[in-house]
């Protein structure tokens, strides 16, 4: 074996990290640095694969880059992809949906936590009242990007796009939904009760037809737990008009990819969200929902609260129990202070703002 590629054994878990585009780069290395004030065993690698890259060498992933990986890191830990000079966006596409997909990473975990009352859009509604979890296919579905476009430019163009689901890929984050409601307790400490499944399989009846069956057989192999369904369009209505009545909620990519947008308002804005891209047992990869956020790149003005939130989720599956805990604990803390950036109610800068958690740390 050639010396360089040879992997040494660590006892520090080896995270990859990605800060990819815009405000990625402005965030991750807060959470960084809040890990590290942790005092976490923790050995960080830095990769410059986003944007700048792309435009400057042409690469997204390099070559064997997922299965370097996979083999090399314990995590990876990501910002966001996407870049107004790179107009077909094929970095991201590349990039973030190259590693759900090739590394197979099929359970897009979304935690939806509202930390304090002032951060909801809604009246009334307490930190308990928003304390569900958003499971989302992340491995199919129309973001397989199968179809074609025919006769373009013409009149008679035609695009089509498909939504590929099978059975297999329908099954495993069904049955992750419902071993995570086993496993999982809400913030209050009480136990998770009800697995949602959501769908539009009134008007897509194929593929919401096989989710419909998979969701019965698999349920009845959980029979402490309760099931519902509902559609799509009424689960948006039903988020905002009370979001108490959630709690595991399992649904396809798209319909995932559009209900955390809307989940992320309820918990103050996208700049709070956390996500994790997981194959159990496989090195996985964790990033905030939000996206580069090009107008406030640059500018000292990005939440990192999100990316450190997604930090102690990391943390938490790489089996570290102190860290996240005392992470989370600094963060609310922050929150409860206004040591928070504009967005959400403060008047602090990113670096400030991740800072403040940094130094609360060890509190
Ligand atoms: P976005 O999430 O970047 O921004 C949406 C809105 O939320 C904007 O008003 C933005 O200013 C605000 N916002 C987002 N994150 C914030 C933060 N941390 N702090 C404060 N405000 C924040 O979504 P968009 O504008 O639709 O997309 C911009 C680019 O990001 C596009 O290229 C898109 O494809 C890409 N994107 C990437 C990812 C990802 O890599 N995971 C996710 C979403 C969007
Ligand atoms: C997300 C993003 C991505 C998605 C984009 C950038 C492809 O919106 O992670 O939520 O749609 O999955
Ligand atoms: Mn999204």
């Amino acid at each position: 074996m050639n010396p360089e590629n040879e992997v040494k054994p660590s006892t520090k878990k080896r995270i990859a990290v990605i800060p990819g585009d815009g405000i990625g780069k402005e965030v991750i290395p807060q959470a960084v640095g809040v890990m590290r004030a942790t005092g976490a065993a923790l050995e960080f690698t830095e990769f410059d694969w986003g944007a700048d890259r792309y435009l400057r060498d042409g690469t997204t992933v390099p070559p064997d880059g997922f299965t370097m990986l996979a083999r090399d890191f314990d995590a990876i830990l990501v910002g966001a992809f996407g870049d107004p000079r790179v107009k077909t966006n094929i970095h991201a596409k590349e990039i973030l949906l190259g590693m759900r997909f090739q590394m197979d990473l099929y359970a897009n975990v979304r935690p939806v936590r509202l930390l304090d009352a002032g951060l909801c859009p809604l009246k009334n509604v307490e930190p308990k009242d928003v304390d569900f979890v958003v499971l989302r296919e992340n491995t199919e579905g129309v973001y397989t990007d199968a179809g074609g476009v025919f006769k373009q430019g013409t009149p008679d163009e035609i695009a089509m796009q498909e939504d590929l689901n099978t059975r297999k890929g329908v099954e495993r984050i069904i049955h992750y939904a419902f071993e995570y409601c086993r496993a999982h307790r809400k913030l209050d400490g009480s136990p998770r009760s009800k697995v949602l499944m959501c769908d539009k399989s009134n008007a897509m009846t194929h593929a919401g037809g096989l989710w419909q069956r998979v969701f019965k057989e698999v349920s009845a192999g959980f029979s402490e737990i309760t099931t519902q369904h509902m559609y799509v369009d009424a689960l948006c209505l039903q988020m905002v008009r009370d979001p108490r009545q959630f709690d595991v909620v399992v649904t396809n990519n798209m319909f995932g990819d559009i209900i955390t947008d809307l989940a992320a308002a309820l918990q103050g804005g996208l700049g709070m969200a956390a996500s994790g891209n997981i194959h159990p047992g496989r090195t996985s990869m964790f990033e905030p929902v939000h996206g580069s956020a090009p107008p406030i790149a640059g500018k000292n003005l990005a939440n990192p609260f999100g990316a450190i939130l997604t930090a102690a989720m990391m943390l938490r599956h790489l089996k570290f129990t102190r860290e996240p805990d005392q992470i989370e604990a600094a963060v609310l803390e922050a929150v409860r202070l206004n040591k928070t950036t504009q967005d959400a109610n403060g008047t602090l800068g990113t670096r400030e703002a991740g800072q403040w958690v940094a130094e609360h740390v060890m509190i």
